[in-house]
């Protein structure tokens, strides 16, 4: 089984192969349009997915040494995300699905962040999954491929998205998650306590107040801008600290309840360096395994999307030209 896997759910055009000997191939194409605006312009992210979709899909063909003839299946991003993008990678999905009379299988974009997982290790189940994103945040109770239970989920702004607008404030790039993660690394979590909210209430996450206990915490300075230019580092180490500790704390409460023998950290902000280092301490401390995608398969790819398809193929989850994408979960 040969698997073509395609993801354009945000601001990555990406595509890869996958087979039963493992990932043959992982490319992305990554928009730049956005970075002049802070955030990703969905028009923009439409528009250059399918400016780049074509190419991107042949480059990984190429580089799997694989025909298009050879492909059995499609798996494709269905949602969550940008409503436009993701049309251009079911679109071209189905074509190619009509055309090649292939099977088409409509992947969920979270459930492929875990899953990534797979590409490397072979994860026991039951495990918990911390899926941290750029637009999602959220405990998962995993039982068997697909058999999941959703523990608890932000109820307002995601991890990543607390980053990436903790950092605007800060005067950072977009995306912020890497670039603070990078400054937290000499600088002190112990310099400022931000809040951590919900500690006590079950699984469910809330970060929008920590980003406006930045805002005001600057404001209080005189001198704002000489303020960051000496404690920027020491800032973000906070922040950091404040996002992670709570995200550490909600995972352990899973684990606990639960009682699941792994756990795995999964999304773009499972890259992030201090949530890394917490998470290899809890699992020491609870003497439990633990997964963690490696870098390139944390943020968006094309290698979760065509590793789940394999996953799903397997267990027969094919879907039919009536496939609609979805822009959340509620939709
Ligand atoms: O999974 P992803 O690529 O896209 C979504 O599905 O949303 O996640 C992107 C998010 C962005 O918010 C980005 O700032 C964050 O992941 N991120 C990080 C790091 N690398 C990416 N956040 C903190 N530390 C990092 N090293
Ligand atoms: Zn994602």
């Amino acid at each position: 089984m040969t698997i073509l896997g395609i993801e354009s759910s945000c601001d990555e055009t990406a595509a890869a192969v996958y087979t039963k000997e493992g990932l043959k191939s992982n490319i992305i194409a990554s928009q730049s349009v956005h970075r002049r605006y802070g955030g990703v312009v969905p028009e923009l992210a439409s528009r250059a997915h399918h400016k780049t979709i074509w190419g991107t899909v042949r480059q990984a063909l190429d580089t799997a040494n694989v025909s298009i003839k050879e492909i059995d299946a499609i798996a494709v991003t269905q949602g969550p995300g940008l409503m436009g993008a993701l049309l251009v990678g079911i679109c071209f999905a189905k074509g190619m699905s009509v055309a090649r009379n292939i099977p088409l299988i409509g992947v969920n974009h979270m459930d492929a962040h875990i899953y990534a997982n797979f590409i490397d290790e072979n994860p026991e189940y039951p495990f918990v999954s911390l899926t941290v994103s750029g637009g999602h945040t959220q405990l998962v109770l995993v039982e068997g491929p697909f058999n999941q239970k959703v523990l608890g989920r932000t109820r307002d702004d995601a991890a990543g998205e607390a980053f990436d607008k903790i950092g605007k404030i800060l005067g950072l790039p977009y995306p912020a998650g890497p670039v603070i993660d990078e400054k937290s690394k000499t600088g002190d979590p112990e310099f400022h306590r931000f809040p951590q909210a919900l500690l006590n209430e079950g699984f469910e996450f809330s970060f929008s107040g920590l980003k406006t206990s930045v805002l005001y915490y600057l404001e209080e300075k005189d001198n704002r801008e000489s303020f960051l230019e000496e404690h920027l580092n020491d800032i973000c180490a906070s922040v950091s600290e404040a996002i992670t500790e709570v995200l550490v704390k909600k995972l352990r409460k899973a684990v606990e309840e639960t009682g699941v023998q792994s756990m795995l950290l999964a999304g773009g902000v499972s890259a992030n360096s201090m949530l890394r280092e917490k998470a290899k301490s809890l699992a020491a401390e609870l003497g439990i395994k633990l997964h963690i995608p490696k870098m390139a398969y944390c943020t968006d790819n094309a290698a979760m999307i065509a590793v789940t398809g394999y996953m799903m193929a397997q267990q027969g989850m094919y879907s039919d030209l009536n496939m609609k994408p979805f822009a959340n979960f509620e939709a």
